[in-house]
């Protein structure tokens, strides 16, 4: 049902950082930046991984997956994804091969702007409307 539910309490994400929280069944991504609290859906805009295995830096959050880059306080993408690996040059011809095909079909997939929710701080608690 939607509503506004607690998500945490502001105490656990101090400011410079962000954290992954369940909320009524919804994955969702804390940001504590400069400008205060944002919430997203804890979902990559380009192949859905958890963006709270990522990182949050200098206002913007990075994917772990492919390293699409998001505006911390909008969500707009910043930085396509991109397939870069160390030591390409040790592996077989056969599997680089395979990996430029790979490279050549997600540079295909759009990459979205990530979901936002309301989120607000109310005595100390985090809450967040889904
Ligand atoms: S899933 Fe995040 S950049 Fe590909």
């Amino acid at each position: 049902m939607a509503g506004w539910y607690k998500a945490t309490e502001i105490k656990e994400i101090p400011q410079g950082t962000m954290k992954g929280v369940e909320v009524a069944g919804a994955k969702v991504l804390l940001v504590h930046g400069p400008h205060g609290l944002r919430a997203f859906e804890d979902r990559c805009g380009h192949m859905s991984a958890p963006l709270s295995l990522g990182a949050f830096k200098s206002g913007v959050v990075k994917c772990a997956l492919h390293s699409a880059v998001f505006d911390a306080e909008t969500g707009a993408v910043r930085s396509q994804p991109q397939m870069r690996m160390g030591g390409v040059d040790k592996l077989p011809p056969e599997l680089v091969e395979a990996m430029m095909k790979m490279g050549q079909i997600m540079a295909q997939i759009r990459c979205e702007v990530l979901r936002p929710y309301p989120v607000a701080e109310e005595n100390g608690q985090v809450m967040v409307h889904i």
